[in-house]
């Protein structure tokens, strides 16, 4: 199928940082010549040193890497320090609050903010280089400082998504050995306070390498206070000074830790470091999204997922621009809720995720037509690939048919964008991510190694190591060399695979096509289904499980349970089948989150498997989304359970 084109706007491209396909491709032809002159030259103009590196890539030790070895910096001063002689008075954090509460945070308070929280950190706390802080915290402007605190003093942050469970905290405590949680008593959703705290008094109970937790006082609900652990930030703050030194940090020194899901029942902490990945987090924000001076914009994420640490904090920071932060949903209290702050800031990039434009859409077809969103210029799109239904209605109802939609490729492991349109550059195809950036050297490979024709599907890989490449999987070296660097091999090394499929078309453009190993995207949110599983298999009645993506008209894919009792129901101590679906999706609340809650739970007498034992979860996939099985199931155990199956799903 040849898809509609739709070619740079020219007034735009004309003061657009990469202006033309030429441009491109001669960025891109200079990383291919000599890469490490490429990403020498962009690390000395883009960062500010305090030693200059000596040497711009090792990788003696492939897959662990070295960037910028001998440099010293620190991201906090990249993100703020370094812009108040131009801009102290410009806002750099623009927040609203769920109940419309407004603060404007220029460059010179975020100094005072970040200075103050470090030195809590430091003198209060006895946080040192090194130590491993929780952040566990609603979208209010103490979770950026929270963050750029850490890097401030050198400590690693390790962000947990507050609508994770006590179970799934805990997990990452403990896997971090974190000393200290910063939270907050909870925030405001849809008017109504929820709470915090006590997941982390949960989290925390019984053995815990935690010593200290900092509350940061929001919406003032009633919550215990241990004595002698748990610390008010609204009190302790008060005392603090406004100048903290920032500490030179190697540029290899890790920067943060964020889990994510992989294969196994086990989250990945995956782990970023300083200077590679504060480099290309301004160089993306900068060529991706066209931020200019007096531009504002507005990334919707959470901080607790990559998109907001990339796209909320680090990169805009980076780059000196203005980032809205929103506490709310942009459903609440209507349809028109994100559309008229686009008008009331004058929002001019505006990047948010598939799902939460078939939300808008769904709710409010026309509502765009209400405000007036002419100070958009380019749209973003992240987390899954975007339905034409979705692209078509971003582009002309929230674009005015006007502005670019770049649809940003890239992983929690990738740092920043991997593969995307340049809004002044990139002819657009819908639901594609069209091309490499400049200096990613990304290609469709088999497993041996050899590059794909153009439609057929393969590995979405990428060649060379990258500065804002994953350094590691805390803890777990083993892991990190098998999980990303153990299916596709090129000339005897290990290659990036990021575990997407992906096909090239004609013109070389890049459409993904989805994850080929055992995680599922639900709403644009990485869910392995081996952590579902093991959720699931905590009750006690159930003898074995399989959990497969299906797809969602909302959230891109839903999660679909296959679940064996060890009882028949009359055995068991049910009295229904949806009371054990009620219990198991309370399972899941309490080790998981409300995030992984099962769209379907379908109870069968058995699984298909073969001899050997393995489910073939592509068996149940097919069953789940109704299409005919074409795999040969003779190998299987039993083979008559397909059929059963078939009839038990609806
Ligand atoms: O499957 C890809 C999908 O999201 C996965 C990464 O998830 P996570 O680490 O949670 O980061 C999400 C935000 C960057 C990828 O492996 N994905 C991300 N962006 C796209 C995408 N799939 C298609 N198109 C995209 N633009």
């Amino acid at each position: 199928m040849i898809k509609e084109i739709f070619k740079p706007n020219p007034e735009f491209a004309k003061d657009a940082r990469i202006k033309n396909m030429c441009e491109y491709q001669e960025l891109q032809d200079e990383a291919m010549r000599d890469y490490e002159g490429f990403w020498g030259r962009y690390a000395k103009e883009k960062l500010e040193w305090i030693e200059p590196f000596t040497n711009v890539l090792d990788e003696s030790d492939f897959p662990f890497v070295k960037w910028f070895e001998g440099g010293k910096l620190n991201v906090s001063t990249q993100c703020i320090d370094r812009h108040l002689g131009t801009r102290k008075n410009k806002a750099a954090i623009l927040f609203e609050g769920d109940r419309g509460d407004k603060q404007t945070i220029t460059y010179l308070d975020l100094y005072n903010n970040v200075n103050r929280f470090a030195n809590l950190l430091k003198n209060e706390f006895g946080v040192k280089k090194g130590d491993r802080v929780v952040i566990y915290m609603p979208m209010i402007p103490e979770a950026a400082y929270a963050m750029l605190a850490c890097a401030r003093i050198g400590a690693i942050h390790s962000i947990v998504f507050g609508g994770f469970s006590a179970e799934a905290l805990r997990d990452r405590i403990h896997d971090a050995n974190a000393k200290v949680v910063i939270t907050a008593d909870g925030a405001y959703r849809k008017d109504k306070p929820y709470m915090l705290k006590p997941v982390v008094d949960e989290a925390t109970k019984g053995e815990s390498p935690v010593e200290k937790i900092l509350v940061v006082e929001r919406n003032n609900e009633k919550i215990e206070w241990h004595e002698g652990r748990d610390f008010s930030y609204n009190k302790l703050i008060k005392n603090q000074s406004n100048e903290c030194d920032a500490e030179p940090m190697d540029a290899e020194d890790p920067l943060f830790l964020l889990y994510t899901s992989g294969s196994t029942g086990k989250p990945k902490g995956v782990q970023h470091n300083q200077a590679g990945y504060i480099l290309w987090a301004q160089m993306t924000m900068e060529w991706v999204f066209d931020v200019k001076e007096n531009d504002t914009y507005w990334c919707t994420a959470d901080i607790g997922w990559i998109t907001g640490h990339t796209y909320i904090v680090y990169g805009p920071l980076a780059m000196g621009a203005t980032t809205v932060m929103f506490e709310g949903v942009p459903t609440y209290p209507d349809a028109g809720r994100a559309w008229k702050m686009v008008q009331d800031y004058k929002v001019n990039q505006f990047y948010t995720a598939p799902t939460a434009i078939r939300v808008l859409h769904k709710m409010g077809e026309h509502e765009p037509l209400k405000y007036d969103l002419s100070s958009l210029k380019v749209l973003g799109t992240v987390g899954e690939p975007i339905d034409p239904a979705a692209w078509k209605w971003y582009y002309e109802e929230v674009g005015g048919g006007r502005c670019p939609i770049v649809d940003t490729y890239w992983q929690t492991e990738t740092g920043g964008h991997v593969i995307s349109p340049l809004p002044g550059a990139t002819p657009i195809k819908p639901g594609c991510a069209t091309l490499p950036l400049p200096g990613i050297i990304a290609e469709i490979l088999d497993k041996d190694g050899n590059k794909k024709e153009p439609h057929e599907t393969g590995f979405m890989c990428i060649i060379r190591p990258w500065p804002a490449m994953i350094r590691g999987i805390w803890g777990d070296k083993e892991r990190f060399v098998k999980s990303y660097f153990g299916d596709v091999k090129q000339n005897g090394r290990g290659v990036y695979f990021t575990g997407d499929g992906a096909n090239y078309d004609e013109d070389g453009y890049i459409t993904i096509t989805g994850r080929t190993d055992d995680v599922i995207n639900v709403s644009g949110h990485r869910m392995g289904t081996a952590e579902v599983e093991a959720a699931l298999a905590k009750e006690d009645e159930v003898a074995e499980v399989a959990v497969v993506g299906k797809p969602h008209p909302i959230k891109g894919e839903g999660i679909f349970a296959y679940v064996v009792m060890k009882h028949s129901l009359k055995d068991s101590r049910f009295e229904s089948y949806e009371a054990i679906e009620k219990e198991l999706n309370e399972m899941i609340k309490k080790e998981i989150g409300n995030i992984a809650l099962c769209d379907d739970i379908v109870f069968v007498p058995g699984l298909p498997k073969t001899r050997s034992g393995k489910i073939m979860r592509r068996i149940l996939r097919s069953i789940a989304k109704g299409e005919e099985i074409t795999q040969d199931i003779s190998t299987l155990e039993d083979p008559s359970i397909v059929a059963t199956i078939k009839s038990l799903v609806k």
